[in-house]
């Protein structure tokens, strides 16, 4: 199935919203398949945020996600690529909508509490770039007949 990467960033870890925030995950359906807490090397930050060097914010953003650990998680679900997506909100907590992790948890752009792949080719590099594959539980939960049918 899908698989998608939670990064719950430093300002989320610090201000206590994991639990709330894997909650809202778990609630939804979907299943977590592997998960650490780490404290970003600078050499993964520069591999995970590559598309955005050289913008204005490229530097404040590696320092911030390596500033302190974060929760690194491997989601897996039907389209859960979008889901959480939809579920983070965007980017600009000002512009999510209430009901998201951005809207309900977030004030300003440059802490916004998660990260979550945009797409499939997206997602296979940076969980590659954060996880072993011996680190990813191929799991089935006893509910996922009730949250996916037969
Ligand atoms: P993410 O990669 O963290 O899931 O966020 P995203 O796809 O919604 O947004 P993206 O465009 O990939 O930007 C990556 C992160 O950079 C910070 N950012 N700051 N100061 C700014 O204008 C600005 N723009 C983006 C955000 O923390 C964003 O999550
Ligand atoms: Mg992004």
């Amino acid at each position: 199935m899908e698989k998608t990467l939670l990064i719950i960033k430093p300002d989320g870890v610090q201000r206590g919203l994991v639990g709330r925030i894997l909650a809202r995950v778990e609630k939804k359906g979907f299943k977590i398949s592997a998960m650490k807490l780490e404290k970003i090397s600078k050499e993964k930050a520069e591999v995970h945020y590559a598309e955005h060097k050289g913008k204005g914010f490229y530097l404040e953003l590696l320092e911030f996600i390596t500033s302190s650990p974060c929760v690194l998680a491997v989601i897996e679900g039907k389209n859960v690529i979008e889901g959480l997506r939809k579920m983070a909100g965007k980017t600009n907590p000002l512009e999510a909508d209430i009901g998201t992790i951005r809207g309900d948890f977030a004030v300003v752009v440059s802490q916004n509490i998660v990260h979550t792949s945009d797409g499939i080719e997206s997602s296979k590099r940076e969980i590659e770039n954060f996880f072993k594959n011996e680190e990813i539980q191929e799991h089935i939960l006893c509910t996922e007949q009730w949250t996916y049918g037969r």
